[in-house]
C-alpha cells in the first residue's frame, strides 16, 4: 500500500504562475491514493479556476473564510481537522510572509493557524524574490515553527530569469508528501553529506581554495531530506543559506571537515562526499600576514587525509558514495577511485563547458561494482533526486 493511501491532503493554492500545475498535482496525489480538498486564495483564482480543481479533486473547492454558506458546510476549523497534511503549492513570497507572521485573514491562512496536522510549503517565485532578505528571514521563521519546505528547484523561470525559485514538479511533490508519512525512499535512514570547497590557510588573510560553490552537495542533502532521511550536511565555506530541515555544520579546512564527517558518520547509514576537499595544505601556515619583500618564494604543501577513503575503511562503514570531478578520462579515473577506495558508488562528473563547478546544471555517470547509469544534463536539484533514488535502490538491494 502507498504511504498516501486514504491520507487527507488539504492543498492550498496561492496566487503565482505555478498555480497552473495545481490540477496536475491534485491528479497525481489522487493517483497515489490520497483524498484531496483544495483551498484557493483569491489571487490563485486568477490563475486557475475553481471548476477545474473541483473536477479533478471530485470535491467542492473552498475559497471563502467569512460566509454563512462556507461556515455552515466545511469551515476553516473542520477543514483543518480533516487534514492529515496541509500542502501549500505554489506558496508565494506573500503567503510565506503571512504564514510566518501569524496572519489568519483568509481561509487558507486560517486553516494553517487552526491545524494540528503538519504544514508543508512548495515555494514558487522569481529568483530575486526568493533570495530577498525578507523572504529568507520568513523561511527561517517557518522552519523554526516546524513548517516543512519542499524545494524550490532551480532552472528557467516564467519571468525569463534563471535560478532558484521554481516549484517542484507534481511527482516530486507527491514523493515529498509520501516522505511525511514514512514512505520516502530513505525514511528512517541517517545520511551525512559533505559539500563545498575547503580553504587551506597560508596566513591570517590568504588561503588555497577551489571553485566549488556547494550547489551540488546542498541539492543532494535536500533530496535526501525530501526522501525522508535525517540529514547532516558538513559544509565548507560557501555563500548558500542553510537548507531547511537539515542539520548543517560549517567547517573551513580539510582537517575540520574530516573531524566533523568522522563524528557524524558514526551512526550514519549513508555518506555522500560531494565536497571538493583540498588534497594538500600548507605545511606551516604563517601566523602573521606574509610580506611581499621577496620576488619569489616556495610554499611547502603536505598531503591532507582522504576523508572518503577513511569513511569507506571504517569497521562499521556506512553506504559510501564518492564524487569524481575530472577534466579527462572521466570514467576511467572514476572507476579507479571506486575500486581503490572500495566505494559502494561513485558519481563522475566532467568539469568544464558549463558543468561541474559553480554551475546550476550538471551531468553525472553513476558507477558501482558491476553497474553503471547515465544521468544526462539537468539541474543539480533534479540530478540529486535521481542520485538519491539510485542510492536508496542499491541500499535496499544490499539489505
Ligand atoms: O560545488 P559545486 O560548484 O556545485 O560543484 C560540484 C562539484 C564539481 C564540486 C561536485 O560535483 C564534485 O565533483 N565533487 C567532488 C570533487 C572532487 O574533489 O573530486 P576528487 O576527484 O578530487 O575527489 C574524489 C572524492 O574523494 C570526492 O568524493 C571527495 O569528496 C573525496 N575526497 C577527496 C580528497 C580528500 N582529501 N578527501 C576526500 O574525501
Amino acid at each position: 500500500m502507498n504511504a498516501l493511501t486514504h491520507k487527507h491532503i488539504l492543498l492550498g493554492v496561492t496566487g503565482g504562475i505555478a498555480a497552473y500545475k495545481a490540477p496536475e498535482l491534485v491528479r497525481r496525489l489522487r493517483d497515489a491514493g490520497a483524498d484531496v480538498r483544495v483551498v484557493l486564495t483569491p489571487a490563485a483564482a486568477a490563475f486557475v479556476t475553481p471548476l477545474t480543481l473541483q473536477a479533478v479533486s471530485g470535491r467542492p473547492v473552498h475559497q471563502e473564510l467569512l460566509s454563512a454558506e462556507a461556515e455552515s458546510g466545511m469551515g476553516h476549523i473542520e477543514l483543518a481537522r480533516w487534514a492529515d497534511l496541509i500542502l501549500v503549492a505554489p506558496a508565494t513570497a506573500d503567503f510565506m510572509a503571512r504564514l510566518a507572521h501569524g496572519f489568519a485573514d483568509d481561509l487558507l491562512a486560517a486553516c494553517c493557524r487552526a491545524a494540528r496536522a503538519p504544514i508543508a510549503i512548495a515555494p514558487a517565485m522569481n529568483v530575486g524574490m526568493w533570495q530577498n532578505a525578507a523572504t529568507q528571514r520568513n523561511l527561517r521563521q517557518l522552519v523554526d515553527d516546524g513548517v516543512r519546505v519542499f524545494g524550490p528547484g532551480s532552472g528557467s523561470q516564467a519571468c525569463g530569469e534563471v535560478g532558484e525559485g521554481r516549484m517542484l514538479e507534481p511527482l516530486e511533490l507527491v514523493a515529498a508528501c509520501a516522505g511525511q508519512f514514512g514512505g520516502g525512499a530513505l525514511a528512517g535512514r541517517r545520511v551525512v553529506v559533505s559539500a563545498g570547497p575547503t580553504f587551506e590557510d597560508l596566513d591570517p588573510v590568504r588561503f588555497i581554495g577551489n571553485r566549488s560553490s556547494g550547489r551540488m552537495g546542498y541539492a543532494v542533502a535536500q533530496a535526501a531530506r525530501e526522501a525522508g532521511a535525517d540529514v547532516t550536511l558538513v559544509s565548507g565555506p560557501v555563500a548558500l543559506p542553510d537548507p531547511p530541515g537539515i542539520a548543517v555544520q560549517r567547517v573551513r579546512s580539510a582537517l575540520d571537515m574530516r573531524a566533523a564527517v568522522l563524528a557524524a558518520v558514526a551512526d550514519a547509514d549513508v555518506y555522500i562526499g560531494t565536497a571538493a576537499v583540498a588534497d594538500y595544505r600548507p605545511a606551516a601556515p604563517a601566523t602573521q600576514k606574509i610580506k611581499k619583500d621577496r620576488d619569489a618564494f616556495a610554499i611547502e604543501l603536505v598531503r591532507n587525509p582522504d576523508i572518503l577513503a577513511e569513511v569507506a575503511g571504517l569497521a562499521r562503514r556506512p553506504f559510501t558514495v564518492g564524487f569524481a570531478a575530472e577534466t579527462d578520462d572521466v570514467l576511467a579515473y572514476a572507476r579507479r577511485k571506486l575500486d581503490d577506495k572500495r566505494l559502494d558508488l561513485i558519481a563522475a562528473n566532467a568539469v568544464g563547458a558549463g558543468l561541474g563547478f559553480e554551475t546550476d546544471d550538471n551531468a553525472l555517470t553513476l558507477l558501482w561494482p558491476g553497474g553503471q547509469r547515465e544521468l544526462p544534463r539537468a539541474s543539480k536539484a533534479a540530478l540529486a533526486r535521481e542520485l538519491i533514488a539510485v542510492i536508496a535502490e542499491r541500499l535496499d538491494a544490499r539489505g
